[in-house]
């Protein structure tokens, strides 16, 4: 063995030792577990998570009510307007009369609003099928103060930022007023490709001036005010940028999905089914468009809750709506977890953090506020199945924590994370037999993904993949891909922008 070799060969030894010591751990937590489970099922803290376990897991007549109201809002909403009142799915039509198809080409710049992040992109789609030859990207957190000011300044700030990167990028100022694709992620109802209405603020947005009025309009008076006209060539919402995006690259994508501080889907659907929409006397019913399903606001009775998300939507600037996003996004999940754990933690006879001897419960200080556990928290607990006790009292910043604890926790994080997982994988099968795949799969299909927890959160991508192939059965589950497209609204709003160009030019 050559000395290179032998280093190797006890890298590789330490490698495996570690992994080895890593496994056995793991094995021993749940070891643990099945035994403290069974010699204290009577524990407090055990009693606690059982009955927030039953009330978080999905049961099968949960699964099939949940299944057709869901349904039945996706044809409710298909055939007339619904009223906006954050509890009904909207299934917004979305004047998308082509769907991309790889042939879209041009130099766009891509502007991305509705998350916790502000993103502009540029990107040039090549002449050649599918090819995006350069892309750019500027990002930047939208300060809290905008995101709840008034509309005008939230108007400037995407202006301002996106002219200084469009003069940065073109190193002086071209002649031609720069093509723009305006992903703008609420509820919109679209007016035209480029025209629309804003109908609701979710997410924390609250500017002022805005609902009712056109966010295209709003942004061309920010251009002006800022000293430079660009052409905005397509609104859209970012579940349709994921769409258009992954379809530009892959013809067998029917459905884009968000998951990240909100959540929502669209999907391709027969213009014929869409009966409040009128596409015009030229349009053939049988092609296709693509709806804005706006899941987010869908509500039902049967929903698996506990009392933690009734408090979490109280805290909400926006009480009483969009209840299903409120189950299932970045933005709250990780205060779910916290608030089910905070009420253990106080709970006398949990004593779950501190020492048993006291009487006094000891408090997290990590679990006292929102901003103390975060969904990324959830997502480094539930991502580490074995996690010590030192590094989960590290998080959640206590100085020891005992293996019981531990455990408890890990489990609430989990517990969570997965109704999510299974609430997305159940709307998306309520698609999917709405359009009449499911029941007459004639080919693969691909669903898009993107947004931060789908992204970062690798445990949660498998929880979604493992739920879609349960609902469906293994052998249908195997005819979707799920794929994260990274960017897609932005992508997608650059493709949507070019192909309205194009229209335009011919
Ligand atoms: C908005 C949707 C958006 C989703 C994901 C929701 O709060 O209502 O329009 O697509 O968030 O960003």
């Amino acid at each position: 063995m050559t000395l290179k070799g032998s280093i190797n060969a006890s890298k590789f030894i330490a490698f495996a030792t570690a992994l080895t010591a890593g496994a056995c751990y793991v094995i021993f937590r749940f070891k643990d577990r099945r035994n403290r489970e069974r010699r204290g099922a009577t524990s407090p803290a055990t009693k606690l998570l059982y009955k927030y376990k039953q009330q978080l897991t999905l049961t099968p007549s949960q699964i099939t009510k949940l299944d057709s109201e869901l349904q039945g809002q996706i044809r409710a909403g298909l055939k007339a307007e619904i009223t906006t009142n954050g509890l009904h799915m909207l299934m917004l039509p979305t004047c998308v009369s082509q769907i991309p198809n790889g042939e879209e080409t041009g130099d766009i710049y891509a502007i991305d609003v509705g998350g916790t992040n502000f993103r502009v992109k540029y990107v040039r789609l090549s002449a050649e099928k599918s090819k995006i030859e350069s892309e750019e990207n500027f990002e930047a957190p939208i300060p809290k103060d905008v995101m709840t000011g008034t509309g005008s300044a939230l108007f400037d700030f995407i202006a301002t930022r996106t002219l200084n990167f469009i003069m940065a990028h073109e190193g002086g100022q071209s002649l031609e007023p720069p093509l723009v694709g305006f992903c703008f992620s609420f509820a919109i109802k679209q007016l035209s490709f480029n025209r629309g209405i804003l109908l609701d603020w979710t997410k924390g947005f609250t500017c002022s001036d805005v609902i009712g009025h056109d966010p295209v309009q709003l942004l061309h008076e920010a251009f002006e005010r800022a000293g430079r006209q660009c052409r905005v060539m397509a609104l859209l919402n970012d579940t349709v940028g994921v769409l258009s995006a992954h379809r530009y690259l892959d013809q067998n994508t029917c459905v884009g999905i968000i998951i990240g501080t909100g959540t929502n889907a669209a999907y391709v659907e027969k213009i014929g089914s869409v009966k409040k929409w009128s596409a015009g006397p030229d349009v053939d019913p049988n092609a296709h468009t693509i709806i804005n399903t706006e899941w987010g606001a869908f509500d039902s009775s049967s929903l698996p809750r506990c009392e933690e998300d009734w408090e979490v939507d109280a805290a909400t600037i926006h009480k009483g709506k969009y209840l299903f996003e409120k189950l299932l996004s970045g933005m709250y999940i990780g205060d779910v977890a916290r608030r089910i754990l905070l009420r253990m933690a106080r709970d006398p006879s949990c004593i779950l953090f501190g020492s048993k001897a006291s009487s006094d419960p000891l408090i997290p200080v990590a679990l006292t506020t929102k901003e103390g556990f975060p969904t990324s928290a959830l997502a480094k607990v539930v991502e580490d199945p074995g996690m010590r006790p030192e590094t989960m009292a590290r998080i959640l910043g206590v100085a020891t924590m005992s293996v019981e604890a531990c455990d408890v926790v890990s489990q609430v994080c989990h517990l969570v994370a997965e109704r999510s997982a299974q609430l997305i994988a159940l709307a998306l099968c309520a698609i999917l037999r709405h359009t009449g795949w499911v029941q007459n799969p004639e080919g693969p299909l691909t669903v898009a993904f993107d947004g931060g927890m789908y992204e970062q959160f690798a445990a949660y991508r498998t929880m979604i993949r493992k739920a879609v192939d349960e609902f469906l059965g293994a052998s249908l589950g195997a005819k979707i891909t799920l794929e994260l497209v990274h960017d897609g609204s932005c992508v997608g709003a650059a493709v949507l922008a070019a192909a309205a160009t194009l229209e335009h030019q011919n």
